[in-house]
């Protein structure tokens, strides 16, 4: 899968890309991340990409000529991409977004600054507008890096172990994660729970699913009554036998 972040800090994500899963999800092949600066797409000489807002007002807005060409370019040298705006008034970015994202080909993020883009850069191109949250950074590259990061992980051979995503929380409907634990068995006077070290995978797996919706009804009351999430049964033996 190709991603491809238009922003005016490519140095700013270029170490975070490097490391970690999108660094290993770079080195197994399974995702090429290409950063690309949209003011080398200015044609002044003072590669200007923003200007002063017509109405008054504070801040600087992003110009549409140079972010236009640049994705212009790119489609012309890649052909299409699934075109993705960053921004505070987008749609908001769930588990469910990734899993549809990953199935990409290629995806194009593009990231703001200042108070945002001229309003002709949405007009222009169709766009999918997306925000991480309810509220306000000072740029579309943390953003960015959270799509491709969620999308990444999904993707075939990125994880060590495939079954990591699926009991994830969001990954089986609106159900959060249950409680993990490893060593040591008792630490501060707090055990490991017994049905853990029982090697009794079907037991383990509903005390996993009862944990989880237990947690979400607590914690997460706004979530959809969606409480039938399933946690998988570990579809054999783990490590964890090693404790019985
Ligand atoms: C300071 S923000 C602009 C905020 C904009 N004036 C507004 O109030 O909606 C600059 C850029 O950061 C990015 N950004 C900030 N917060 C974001 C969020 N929650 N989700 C996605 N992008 C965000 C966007 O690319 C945005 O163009």
């Amino acid at each position: 899968m190709l991603f491809t972040i238009l922003t005016l800090f490519p140095e700013a994500l270029a170490p975070y890309l490097g490391a970690s899963i999108l660094g290993i999800a770079q080195a197994k092949g399974r995702a090429e991340i290409r950063l690309v600066d949209f003011r080398d797409f200015t044609r002044d000489r003072h590669r200007t990409v923003d200007d002063r807002p017509y109405g008054g007002g504070p801040g600087m807005v992003l110009r549409p000529e140079p972010i236009i060409d640049c994705v212009e370019w790119l489609e012309r040298t890649d052909g299409p991409f699934r075109k993705i705006l960053l921004t505070p008034a987008g749609t908001p970015f769930r588990q469910d977004t990734a899993k549809r994202l990953a199935s990409e080909d290629r995806v194009l993020l593009l990231c703001g600054r200042y108070e945002g883009f001229d309003e002709r850069v949405r007009t222009e191109l169709e766009w999918e507008e997306l925000s991480i949250g309810d509220f306000v950074l000072a740029g579309g590259e943390l953003p960015a890096l959270c799509v491709t990061e969620a999308i990444c992980r999904l993707l075939p051979g990125v994880l060590g172990d495939e079954r990591s995503a699926e009991a994830e929380s969001f990954q089986n409907g609106d159900v959060l994660d249950h409680p993990h634990y490893t060593r040591p068995r008792v630490y501060r006077g707090r055990s490991v729970p017994d049905v853990l070290l029982s090697g009794d995978h079907a037991k383990i797996a509903s005390w996993r699913q009862e944990r989880a919706i237990e947690r979400t009804r607590e914690r997460r009351p706004d979530l959809s009554n969606n409480h039938q999430g399933h946690v998988d049964a570990p579809s054999n033996a783990t490590s964890n036998d090693e404790d019985r």
